[in-house]
């Protein structure tokens, strides 16, 4: 694949580590490829960082064809800079893809345009603590009429941000609201592919529970209201009686990287994993009864995420006396360890930006 380059003239200011948050800044450019039934992928380019004109029409703007992705890029302690699992977050996307119509593109392909992306931005990826260079590929349906359909013309992007913590409390335990009147996906619906329209149905249930103090909605599954399923922007892990439990993918929940792989750390480190129904009866006697021993969601943008308060039906209960738990602790550690570069990586999860 041909990828044309052209540099910005205008190169902006990197901002100061202590400012980052989370998807604030953009770097100097951006990724762009269009797509058309006739021609395939076509017009792969790098370009300074500008606003995207689209025709009125257009049907992202109507019906909500869009997909994206969420990976980082990591300054390893060394100062190389590498990915992490991309090729799964390539595979993701085609999935997604195929679920809302839009077309596929051969992996190599979006390998290529990430790594050059990645390599054009590299020196945006920050160094310090904690940080990352988060990258944004995402893809829109853009055929100029109002009909219903698969689309025939498509836009691929990737844009990039430099980031801190995903949530304000960084690696301090969270309060998640436990969900009863929203749902966020059903099995046969479009809950395992990352499409705009999945956040953009759940904001109203995340809004409710910001303006209780809590950070985030967990969803319960969309038929009875009765299995735990995942949270607004990572999946769930809880320690129930010395096990791991976290909901088998059903098809109503993002199947995770970082939940993958937190599976394969455990698993590593001699813990039973449990992928199955997990119902919200159970969740309740095991808080009640204490058998529930740390509960943490894991995801690209919030890691690992530990979570001190879970709140149902205005019912409330710490976990772990509030504090990180052991498991959770030693997950972010390996993690994190592995995605900086400071421990080696022994299952050949990264990939070196040359
Ligand atoms: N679930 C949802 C709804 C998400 O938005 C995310 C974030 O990407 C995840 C789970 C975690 O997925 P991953 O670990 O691949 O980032
Ligand atoms: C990610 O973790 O990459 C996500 O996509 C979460 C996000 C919706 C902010």
């Amino acid at each position: 694949m041909d990828i044309k380059i052209t540099k910005t003239t205008t190169p902006k200011e990197k901002p100061d580590s202590s400012v980052l948050g989370f998807g604030k800044y953009f770097t100097d450019h951006m990724f762009m490829m269009d797509y058309s039934r006739d021609k395939g992928w076509y017009n792969a380019r790098i370009v300074p960082f500008e606003n995207i004109s689209l025709h009125p029409a257009s049907t992202v703007l109507h019906y909500g064809s869009e997909i994206f992705e969420g990976l980082k890029a990591y300054r390893r302690k060394d100062g190389e800079v590498q990915l992490f699992r991309p090729i799964e977050n390539i595979r993701r996307m085609n999935t997604s893809a195929d679920r809302l119509c839009l077309p596929q593109i051969p992996e190599e392909d979006a390998l290529t345009a990430l790594t050059t992306f990645v390599a054009t931005e590299k020196d945006w990826t920050p160094a310090a603590e904690g940080t990352s260079l988060y990258l944004r590929p995402f893809m829109y349906g853009n055929d100029e009429t109002l009909g219903v359909h698969a689309v025939h013309n498509a836009t691929f992007v990737i844009i990039a941000s430099p980031v801190g913590s995903y949530y304000k409390e960084g690696i301090n335990p969270v309060k998640i609201m436990i969900e009863d009147q929203d749902v966020r996906a059903v099995r046969g619906g479009t809950g395992y592919a990352k499409c705009g329209g999945n956040y953009a149905a759940s904001n109203r249930a995340g809004e409710r529970a910001e303006k209780q103090g809590y950070s985030q909605v967990l969803w319960l599954d969309g038929v009875e209201r009765k299995y735990i399923e995942e949270v607004g922007a990572m999946n769930v892990m809880f320690k129930i009686d010395g096990k791991i439990v976290t909901p088998m993918l059903s098809g109503s929940i993002l199947p995770g990287i970082t939940r993958k792989s937190c599976i394969e750390v455990l698993k590593g480190k001699g813990f039973t994993v449990e992928e199955r129904l997990l119902s919200i009866d159970e969740l309740e006697e095991a808080l009640k009864s204490g058998k529930l021993e740390e509960a943490w969601g894991c995801g690209t943008a919030a890691v690992v995420s530990p979570i001190g308060e879970l709140c149902y039906k205005g019912e409330k209960f710490t976990i772990n006396g509030g504090k990180i738990g052991e498991v959770t602790q030693s997950l972010y550690d390996t993690l994190t360890g592995i995605q900086w570069g400071k421990i080696a990586d022994t299952f050949g999860w990264t990939m070196p930006i040359k």
